[in-house]
C-alpha cells in the first residue's frame, strides 16, 4: 500500500497531514527518511513517525454486553460511548453494528469492517434478533393471544410506510416476554408494545442471528469474536 495510506490507517493523521509529516522528514521507512507519499510499503516495512514504530491493525470484530447508560452513536453526546468501554488500539474506528437505545442492555457488535457490518444489518438477510422484554403490566389471556397474532401478522407503526415484518412473541412469565424481530426499525420493540397498550420497563438483546451474548461477559465487558463467529455472516 502507499505510504500516505499506511499513515492514515495507523495514526489519526489525515492524508494531507501525513504528507506534511513526510515533508518535515518525520517519517522513515526501514530507517530512511521518505518524502514520497506514493512509496509502496507493506506489513514487513518498518515505518516510523517521529521515531515511533507504526503497525497496521487488522479488522476487528467485538461482542460487548452493553450496560444501561452508554450510547451506541459515533459521537459523544450526553452519555459515554459504547466503544469507550473497549481497550483496543484505534478504538475510534470501531462502529456499532446497528444500535441499541441508551437504556437497552445486552448484545452489541462492533467492527471496523464496513462490509461485514452491512452483511449483518442488511434488511435482505432478515437476520433474527432476540430481545428479552420486561413489561410494566402482565400480558396474559386474550390480550396475549391477540398480541401474538398481531405481532405475527405485522403491525402499523406511526410514521412507517410498511407494517412490521412477522415477529414471534413468547411469554416467559406474565411480564417477561421474548420477542424475535427480523428487522431493526427505530425503537421498534418499545413501539410495538406501545401499539398494543404496554409499556416496556427494561429491554435486553440476547442474540443477533447465530451470535448469542456470551454469558461470561458481565455488563460492560467485551471480547473479540472468534474467526468461526465472524465467518457465520
Ligand atoms: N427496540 C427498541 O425499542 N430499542 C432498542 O434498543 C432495540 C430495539
Amino acid at each position: 500500500m502507499r505510504l500516505d495510506r499506511f499513515l492514515t490507517e495507523t495514526t489519526a493523521l489525515t492524508r494531507s497531514l501525513a504528507k506534511k509529516a513526510m515533508h518535515r522528514e518525520e517519517v522513515r521507512v526501514d530507517g530512511e527518511v521518505v518524502k514520497n507519499p506514493a512509496t509502496q510499503v507493506d506489513e514487513r516495512s518498518v515505518v516510523t513517525w517521529n521515531g515511533e514504530r507504526l503497525a497496521l491493525v487488522g479488522l476487528r470484530y467485538v461482542m460487548l454486553n452493553k450496560p444501561s447508560g452508554v450510547e451506541c452513536s459515533a459521537r459523544r453526546g450526553l452519555y459515554p460511548l459504547v466503544r469507550e468501554l473497549i481497550d483496543l488500539p484505534h478504538v475510534e474506528r470501531l462502529q456499532t453494528v446497528g444500535r441499541l437505545d441508551v437504556d437497552t442492555t445486552g448484545l452489541v457488535l462492533l467492527t471496523d469492517d464496513g462490509q461485514w457490518s452491512h452483511r449483518v444489518t442488511s434488511p435482505r438477510r432478515r437476520c433474527a434478533k432476540v430481545y428479552r422484554v420486561s413489561l410494566a403490566e402482565p400480558l396474559v389471556g386474550d390480550a396475549l393471544a391477540h398480541a401474538v397474532t398481531r405481532f405475527a401478522e405485522g403491525i402499523e407503526l406511526e410514521g412507517e410506510e410498511k407494517t412490521t415484518r412477522p415477529a414471534e412473541l413468547v411469554m416467559r412469565s406474565a411480564t417477561e416476554a421474548e420477542l424475535t424481530l427480523h428487522e431493526g426499525k427505530y425503537h421498534q420493540v418499545k413501539r410495538m408494545f406501545a401499539a398494543i397498550g404496554h409499556h416496556v420497563e427494561a429491554l435486553h438483546r440476547e442474540s443477533i442471528g447465530p451470535l448469542v451474548l456470551d454469558e461470561r461477559l458481565a455488563p460492560g465487558e467485551w471480547r473479540e469474536l472468534t474467526e468461526a463467529e465472524v465467518a457465520q455472516f
